[in-house]
This record gives C-alpha cells, sequence and structure tokens, in this order.
C-alpha cells in the first residue's frame, strides 16, 4: 500500500506545481500571484477541497500529447470564505496560459453544477490565454457551455468574476453573465478584440491596458464593478462582498447581531444646505444613516450622479441606491439608471431590502441622452424597481421631480414605506422651469418681466416646493424630521421583514434591453 501512497504524494506534489517553476517565476515577476496562491489567500485556512487535480487535455494535434499538466491550467473545487460555503475555480496562467480546454471547461462546469445544486455562491478568478488554440472548436463549445450555466444560475446563486490577467474575445462573456466583476490594476484586462485586431479593423492605436484596463472598465464603460489596487485588495473585495448576500435565492440575508442605542443623528438637521442648488455628498447622509463602517459601495467610480452599496441596518444587509446632488446634480442619465437598474435587480433576487435616497432634477436632457435611448434605458430602473419585491424604502431628501419622481421607488410603483424629510420639492419641476411654460403669457404681458417672472415662481414654490402636497394624497407616508431617519429606517424594515408579493404568473417578464 505504501508504494501506492507514495505515487499519489508524488501525483499530488507535480499537481502542485501546474506549468512548473520556471514558469511560476515568470507569473512572480509580472507581478502576479499564482492559481494557488490566490487560492490560499481566498479561502478559510484549510477549507479548500479540490477536485480534479489529476484532469489532462484530450488534445493529441501539434504535440500536445507529450504536453501534459496535471489539472490542466484551472483549480477548481469548494471551501469556506468567513465560515461560509463557496465554489471556485482559479485559472492557472503557468499552464498553456490559463488557456481553456475541453478538460478545463469541463472542469469548471462541474463545480458550478454543484453550486447551482447546492446553492452557494460560484466564484471565478480569471487569468487566461482565451480558447485553446491547439484545441480549436471544442474549447469554444466549453466556454460557451459556461455561458449557458452562468445564464441558468444568474439569481439562484451569486456569482462573482475576479480578473486577474488576461481576459479576452468571447472569454468575456461569462464574467459579464455573473453578478459583479473585480479587476486588478495594471495586470489585468478585458476587450472582445485586443489592439492588434483594432489597429487593422479602425487604425486606432490603443494599449491593452487603455483599451480594456481596470480603470477604464470601472470608470469609462462600467463593465467592471470595482478597481482593485492588486491582487490581495481584490480578494479581500470578494470576502466583503459576499458578507452581504445570502447564499442563495431562497435564503434570506445574513443578520449581524445588533445591540442598539441612540438612534438619532442629529447631524443629518443641517447637510441640506440653504440654497437648493448647492450640492451636498450623499454619502454623508448614508454613513450617519447605516450602522458605522458598514456601506461598501460598488460601482463607485461609474456614473457617479447615483451611488449605489451595500449596507447594514440594526445588522441588517440592504442595498442602497441614492441620487447623488454632488455630481451633475444627481441627475438620471443613461449610465445612471443601468448603473441602479442592475444593482436593484441584484438586490431582488437575492432578498436584500432596498433603501432609496433621492435628491433628483429630473432625466439629463439633450441630444446625446436621447439618441443614444435614454427613454429605454431610463425605463430599466423604473422596470426593476416595479418587479422588485423585497422591502423598498424611499427618504426623499430634496428635489424629486418629474419622471424622476416616479422612478425612485415612488409609492405608486410599489415602494412600502416613502419618508420625506421638510426640505423636499415634489413637483412636476422646478419653479423657474414651471413659471417660465405655464405663466409665459402673463411674464410676457408685464411691464417688468424681471418682477413677474419672479412672483410667479415664488407663487409656484410656495405651493409646490415643499412634501406636504404629497403627503396628503398619502404618496408620502411621514414627513419626518432628517435625525428621526435611521430610527424610521430600523423600524421599517424591521416591520417589512416578512413582506411576500404574489406576482402573476409569467414565464419572465420582457424588461427594455
Ligand atoms: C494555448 C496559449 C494561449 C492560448 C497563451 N498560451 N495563450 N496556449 N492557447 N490561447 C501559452 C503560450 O503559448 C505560452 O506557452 C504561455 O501560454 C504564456 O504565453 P505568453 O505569450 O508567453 O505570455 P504573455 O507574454 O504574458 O502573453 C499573454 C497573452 C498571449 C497576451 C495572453 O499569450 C496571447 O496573446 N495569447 C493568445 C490570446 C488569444 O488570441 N486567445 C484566443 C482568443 S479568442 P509556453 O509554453 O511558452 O509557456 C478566444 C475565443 C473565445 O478566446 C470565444 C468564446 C466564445
Amino acid at each position: 500500500m505504501q508504494h501506492k501512497i507514495d505515487l499519489l504524494n508524488t501525483k499530488r506534489a507535480e499537481s502542485l506545481l501546474g506549468g512548473g517553476e520556471k514558469r511560476i517565476e515568470d507569473q512572480h515577476k509580472k507581478g502576479k500571484l499564482t492559481a494557488r496562491e490566490r487560492l490560499h489567500f481566498l479561502m478559510d485556512e484549510g477549507s479548500f477541497n479540490e477536485i480534479g487535480a489529476f484532469v489532462t487535455h484530450r488534445s493529441k494535434d501539434f504535440g500536445m500529447e507529450n504536453q501534459q499538466f496535471l489539472g490542466d491550467g484551472v483549480i477548481t473545487g469548494y471551501g469556506k470564505i468567513n465560515g461560509r460555503l463557496v465554489y471556485v475555480f482559479s485559472q492557472d496562467f503557468t499552464v498553456f496560459g490559463g488557456s481553456l480546454s475541453e478538460t478545463h471547461a469541463e472542469k469548471i462546469c462541474k463545480v458550478m453544477d454543484l453550486a447551482l445544486k447546492n446553492g452557494a455562491p460560484f466564484i471565478g478568478l480569471n487569468d487566461s490565454g482565451g480558447a485553446r488554440i491547439q484545441e480549436g472548436v471544442v474549447s469554444l463549445g466549453g466556454y460557451a457551455d459556461i455561458f449557458y450555466r452562468n445564464t441558468i444560475a444568474s439569481g439562484v446563486i451569486p456569482q462573482i468574476s475576479a480578473i486577474m490577467g488576461p481576459c479576452a474575445g468571447g472569454a468575456v462573456y461569462s464574467p459579464a453573465i455573473t453578478d459583479f466583476i473585480m479587476m486588478v490594476e495594471n495586470t489585468s484586462y478585458m476587450f472582445v478584440t485586443g489592439p492588434n485586431v483594432v489597429k487593422t479593423v479602425t487604425h486606432e492605436e490603443v494599449s491593452s491596458e487603455e483599451l480594456g484596463g481596470a480603470s477604464v472598465h470601472s470608470s469609462k464603460s462600467g463593465v467592471a464593478h470595482f478597481s482593485c489596487a492588486n491582487e490581495i485588495e481584490c480578494i479581500n473585495q470578494i470576502k466583503k462582498i459576499l458578507s452581504y448576500m445570502p447564499g442563495n435565492c431562497e435564503e434570506k440575508t445574513p443578520l449581524l447581531n445588533y445591540s442598539g442605542g441612540n438612534e438619532k443623528r442629529i447631524n443629518l438637521n443641517s447637510i441640506i444646505p440653504q440654497n437648493p442648488n448647492q450640492p451636498y455628498d450623499i454619502r454623508e447622509v448614508i454613513e450617519e444613516v447605516t450602522d458605522a463602517d458598514s456601506f461598501f459601495e460598488v460601482h463607485k467610480n461609474f456614473a457617479e450622479n447615483i451611488v449605489v452599496g451595500f449596507a447594514r441596518i440594526a445588522g441588517r444587509s440592504i442595498g442602497i441606491v441614492a441620487n447623488q446632488p454632488a455630481f451633475l446634480a444627481g441627475v438620471l442619465d443613461i449610465n445612471s439608471s443601468t448603473k441602479a437598474a442592475r444593482f436593484v435587480r441584484f438586490c431582488d433576487c437575492f432578498n436584500i431590502p432596498l433603501l432609496v435616497f433621492e435628491d433628483v432634477p429630473g432625466f439629463l436632457p439633450g441630444t446625446d441622452q436621447e439618441w443614444h435611448a435614454i427613454i429605454t434605458n431610463g425605463a430599466k430602473l423604473l422596470y426593476a424597481f416595479s418587479e422588485a419585491t423585497v422591502p423598498r424604502i424611499t427618504v426623499i431628501t430634496r428635489k424629486a421631480y418629474g419622471g424622476a419622481y416616479d422612478v425612485m421607488n415612488s409609492k405608486h410603483i410599489g415602494a412600502d414605506l416613502n419618508f420625506a424629510w421638510p426640505s423636499a420639492e415634489i413637483a412636476v419641476m422646478g419653479a423657474k422651469g414651471a413659471t417660465e411654460i405655464i405663466f409665459k403669457k402673463e411674464i410676457q404681458d408685464a411691464t417688468n418681466k424681471i418682477e413677474k417672472a419672479a412672483e410667479k415662481e415664488k407663487e409656484y414654490a410656495d405651493i409646490f416646493a415643499n412634501p406636504y402636497r404629497a403627503a396628503e394624497r398619502g404618496f408620502i407616508d411621514e414627513v419626518i424630521i432628517p435625525e428621526e431617519t435611521r430610527e424610521r429606517l430600523i423600524a421599517g424594515f424591521e416591520m417589512l421583514q416578512n413582506k411576500v408579493v404574489n406576482m402573476p404568473r409569467k414565464k419572465h417578464g420582457n424588461i427594455p434591453l
């Protein structure tokens, strides 16, 4: 028996080395960790169980039968992160550049199937040269097998992709279907066609970093939700984001112990500036209202006119969507609408209650927005809120104008509790714009046009630049003093914790894509 155990141990040692010491050294020289080192930092100590360590590829073309590496370029398995079960793959760049062969894909699919059957999050650490070129179409088939499973698992288990090296060609579509993408600065990139093809087709000269690096995708395209300074930061972000989520769509979110205390937040009374056109940072409101240090912002550098992220209120996980008056006055546009819509849908999939802070002057006007379909894209956010069945609370801190009032989790589209601060202004539009339209003739006919316009503007503002018209109708449930916000939210989310909504039977809705 001993010699058989020795043989097994020799094979195990071989599989630990991936593509060999020289290539491991090359990986380190590029400032990258190896696939195994990444797993070591990601998983709770001693919790990782590998599956398929001895799998090898079946390719016989181009002398491939003589180049076999145990594991075939990907480490797959399951284990724990902060005591909770997860399934994971980690691509090994030291084996054929982490490229995806038929068997490499089979290994990933095997753990995806297990994750789905057992209802636990699935995490992919991507570092791959794409389809295994020596294998041709079987590699493409392998990718499609993964894309299909990503889609079937969407909304059932959380899926997170970390990009820690190249991710190019059609390979990008697996991360794109998952819920969150994290990229590592300077060592990772994602694009459908690389710089060489770009140069040939469009004559643009662009580096990999400029075309699809972490900075570009986390700020310009919005493809990535997080840009991380290094791999360790990336791994820590994965651990952190998981802490707000349940294991699957049937579970409730993890509830941390909370002992309570003085829930009044008097600083909130002085956050709104005297001048309604002056900005303030909505993050200050979020920080005051949520449990200390619990706010975890998602998509921070993309569409900064809306802030989204996870937080806790009295130990309970919530998702926050908040207009940001400090950026473009918090206006809704194409990018902010799609950013928020996707986040709302994630929270709704996984039973994470939604809290909305509203201070929005309306939708952004202009040809650029109209020609790029602000209609369709704005409708995504409207649709996402309308179909969300999780507990939903809105706090209007200041402006709630026009269609944006309806869209931002209004009572009319299914919000459960709608609060407004006394500073709220709820109307079709701001007093100036409204006056110019409805009193146009009166102002034109006046001897002193400026005085008349100011008089009419004041008249309109006195009637609508407050929360009381909406409260009279019950569109606002309660006008609250800002300092009371946290206690109202704690009580509100507790009251809503057993909320059940039965939607009409359907196959699935048709969100305006
Ligand atoms: C097989 C590959 C490979 C691949 C890299 N290698 N990519 N082997 N298939 N796709 C191997 C190399 O031969 C080399 O082997 C080792 O990995 C490391 O590669 P290097 O080129 O030395 O590394 P580096 O200089 O860091 O460059 C990395 C790279 C480059 C930028 C990823 O290797 C590259 O451009 N690879 C090809 C990328 C590509 O075009 N992939 C197909 C995309 S299309 P040795 O033995 O020397 O260590 C696609 C379609 C998917 O993926 C569609 C899904 C629907």
